[in-house]
């Protein structure tokens, strides 16, 4: 067995790294440490299970934050700097940009050059095998026709809301880290993800909610958009692949193989509802309301992940309908979360976003 690993996770306490932490705590054995600034989306309810697990440590904090960062660095030496920390809705980039770049650029661009000071102090043999792996999206490679092949890595980035805009930013300043300076960066770009957690701005709890609710659904324009859906534990088992295996200066797409248009998901999760929970409001697709589209909607977003198939042998496990049936069931189940991100922040944005649509 190899020597127990040590990873400072940033943004861990949201939807992905919370996944992450608790398999890397459950199934790799590793210690994590986890800085986060639990913003609206940042749960400490998500860790609730491992709060008193000695090889969990929480930090409140901003990826920004280079003092911080430096104490925790040299505190700790982890063997990898995994950054989930971002602002992560498209809808809010739309709404004010700022925070995006405020997190996604400059905080980014803070943190990597703090890891940067530090790593450079390493003996040679620590310094070789550390990894700085960026969580990204593929919504930096903009927007897809119907018949166009799905990305590859080596898709020219051309992204189109302030959100993406932000991530493609970070994702150059990680590049350039590696380019530049030689820090062994690694960058991953995945597809929607979906699964337990996930705040419920998102179109997939946030339909779950509305459905079981009674409540009008609200579909951007005609739903026809289309999205690669990916289980957040396949996400997280690929992740984990290419700390392990990837080669440093890579990007690794990463997908779900499952394509489905807006109407398709949210007729699903109807119809998983009307089976699990019949009452008066089934059928529930009757509760579909199409609403004013949002802007520069990007049309079609698709995965090709033949590199990370080939290279370090993943792929997704997850079958879309019944991951999707067992993520239901686990909002249905987890009423005490649910009741607790129903709060304040989750009713503003409610009200925001929708009133006027
Ligand atoms: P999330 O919004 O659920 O979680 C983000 C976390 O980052 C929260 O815990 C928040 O408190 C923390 N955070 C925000 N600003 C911070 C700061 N300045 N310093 C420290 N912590 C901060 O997002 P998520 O869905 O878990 O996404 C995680 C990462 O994966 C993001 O980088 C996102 O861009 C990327 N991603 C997400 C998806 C998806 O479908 N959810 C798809 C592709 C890529
Ligand atoms: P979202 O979950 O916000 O992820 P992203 O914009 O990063 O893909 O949205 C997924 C899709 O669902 C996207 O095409 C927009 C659409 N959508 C709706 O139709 N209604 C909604 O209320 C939301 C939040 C999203």
């Amino acid at each position: 067995m190899g020597k127990r690993k040590l990873y400072l996770v940033t943004g861990g306490a949201g939807f992905i790294g919370s996944c992450f932490v608790l398999r890397a705590l459950r199934q790799d054995g590793a210690t994590i440490v986890n800085l986060d600034k639990l913003t609206y989306s940042g749960n400490p309810a998500n860790l609730r299970e491992v709060e008193n697990n000695p090889d969990y440590h929480f930090a409140h904090g901003d990826i920004g934050d280079a003092a911080m960062i430096g104490k925790l660095l040299r505190e700790h030496q982890p063997d990898a700097v995994i950054n989930f920390a971002a602002e992560s809705h498209v809808d809010r980039s739309i709404a004010d940009p700022t925070p995006f770049v405020e997190t996604n650029v400059t905080g980014t661009c803070v943190l990597l050059g703090t890891v940067l000071e530090w790593w450079r102090t390493l003996e040679p043999a620590k310094a070789q095998d550390f990894r700085f792996l960026h969580v990204s999206t593929d919504e930096v490679f903009g927007s897809l026709g119907p018949n166009d092949p799905a990305f590859t890595e080596s898709t020219p980035y051309a992204p189109n809301s302030p959100y993406s805009a932000s991530k493609a930013s970070s994702d150059h300043f990680a590049r350039a880290f590696y380019e530049t300076y030689g820090l062994p960066v690694l960058i991953t770009n995945c597809s929607n993800n979906y699964g337990p957690r996930q705040f419920p701005e998102k179109l997939i709890p946030l339909v779950i909610l509305k459905a079981l609710a009674g409540q009008e659904i609200p579909v951007y324009g005609k739903g026809e958009n289309i999205r690669d859906w990916l289980h957040v534990e396949d996400h997280c088992d690929a992740i984990a692949r290419v700390l392990e295996g990837g080669r440093i200066g890579q990007t690794y797409n990463i997908g779900g193989r499952s394509e489905r248009s807006n109407l398709q998901v949210v007729e699903t999760i109807c119809e998983l509802l009307d089976g699990i929970r019949p009452g008066p409001k089934a059928p529930r697709k009757q509760l579909i309301n199409f609403v004013k589209d949002r802007p520069g909607h990007d049309f079609r977003y698709a995965i090709n992940c033949a590199k990370i198939e080939k290279e370090l042998d993943w792929t997704p496990k997850y079958d879309f309908r019944s991951g999707l049936a067992e993520t239901v069931r686990w909002y249905l189940d987890n009423t005490d979360w649910l009741a607790e991100v129903q709060s304040g922040e989750y009713r503003n944005w409610l009200k925001s976003n929708y009133d006027e649509r």
